[in-house]
């Protein structure tokens, strides 16, 4: 079964096709962050114009490198929401006019679902795939989400919490650019972090005891201070002690909640995914927990990418799910 997969939900226009949900055939991301960094963010007219050059292109390579026509392709899986509703289009129009010129069945996915089927997706070792096993706990780290959810079985979700104010990408983009660094945050605060000292300063951690959601603000704000009154007092600006420090505080944030709600709702098994998930720090810091197997997508299917739509894809497509061309996208789509 080989599915082709579209994303271009915010600042990556991507195409891949993965056979039977677990395996990429092809695997094709157009980055827009160089367009967007001179903004310190992602613009959204200028990602959905960008998308209307790209997507064409995309899709054509995304097949030729997995040695596929269209007709050879058995279905279409789409991001339909959460996103930009500009960039959304994009997207789901392409794969409209894909579906109707080959009849094959298009299906709409979820964004944060394609997120959590990443871990479902083989890295390039042959020999090294272990699906995740149910009942199980999904954080879901990305720049627009921080998420606990717990899956029974496919395509079930319960929510158990989210964060209150900023997601976890985005306090790491927010801090990135408080430190002077270059967007996005994520990968230049890890890259700061390299030689810093993580117990330099200690940053809040918003416990939220009795819920399952998360706050980041307060960390932000922490940074923020701290920055300001090291400003202030004149004796440097030790980059690598901030860096670390707070990637610090969110690794064990991240990582304390999520394994209290494992133990407390008896999983079998952890998955991280989204942007985060690429965090080296986090992936150890679950990796040292000897509780819980812990599965992460391949470290290039956390960020944003289309094979994690079309593994989604498969799953609702075994499922006998199929949308018809009247769909419009969902901008503000829970999971
Ligand atoms: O999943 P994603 O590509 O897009 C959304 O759906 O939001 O996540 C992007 C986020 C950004 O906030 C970026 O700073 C963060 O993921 N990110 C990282 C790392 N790589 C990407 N955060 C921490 N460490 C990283 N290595
Ligand atoms: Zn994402």
């Amino acid at each position: 079964m080989r599915i082709l997969g579209i994303e271009t939900s915010c600042d990556e226009t991507a195409a891949a096709v993965v056979e039977d949900g677990h395996f990429p055939l092809s695997n094709v991301v157009a980055s827009q962050i160089a367009v967007h960094a001179q903004y310190g963010g992602v613009f959204p007219e200028v990602a959905s114009r960008q998308h209307i050059r790209t997507i064409y292109a995309v899709v054509n390579e995304a097949l030729e490198q997995a040695h596929l026509s269209l007709e050879e392709i058995d279905a279409i899986a789409v991001t339909r929401g959460p996103g930009l509703p500009g960039s959304l289009v994009v997207g789901l129009n392409m794969a409209k006019g894909l579906a109707l010129a080959s009849h094959k069945p298009l299906i709409g996915i979820n964004h944060l679902e394609g997120h959590i089927y990443s871990a479902w997706l083989a890295s390039q070792e042959p020999g090294d795939h272990h699906p995740p096993q149910f009942p199980l706990l999904a954080l879901l780290v990305s720049g627009g989400h921080t998420e606990l959810i717990l899956m029974t079985d496919h395509l079930v979700y319960q929510r158990l919490g989210a964060t209150l104010d900023d997601a976890a990408g985005e306090a790491f983009d927010k801090v990135g650019r408080l430190l002077g660094l270059a967007y996005p945050g994520g990968p230049a605060i890890q890259e700061a972090a390299r030689n810093g000292d993580e117990t330099a300063f200690h940053f809040p951690r918003a416990r939220l005891e009795g819920t399952w959601d998360f706050s980041f603000s307060g960390l932000k704000t922490a940074v923020l201070r701290t920055v300001q009154d090291l400003q202030k007092s004149g004796r440097g600006m030790p980059l690598a002690d901030l860096a670390a420090s707070f990637q610090a505080a969110v690794v064990d944030t991240l990582v304390s909640k999520t394994l209290h709600a494992a133990r407390t709702f008896r999983v079998r098994e952890i998955l991280v995914a989204g942007g985060v998930s690429a965090n080296l720090a986090l992936r150890r810091a679950f990796q040292e927990q000897r509780e819980f197997p812990v599965h992460f997508p391949p470290p290039s299917l956390c960020t944003d990418n289309a094979a994690m739509i079309a593994a989604a894809g498969y799953f609702h497509y075994l499922a006998g799910h199929q949308d018809g061309l009247d769909i419009d996208v969902l901008p503000t789509w829970p999971l």
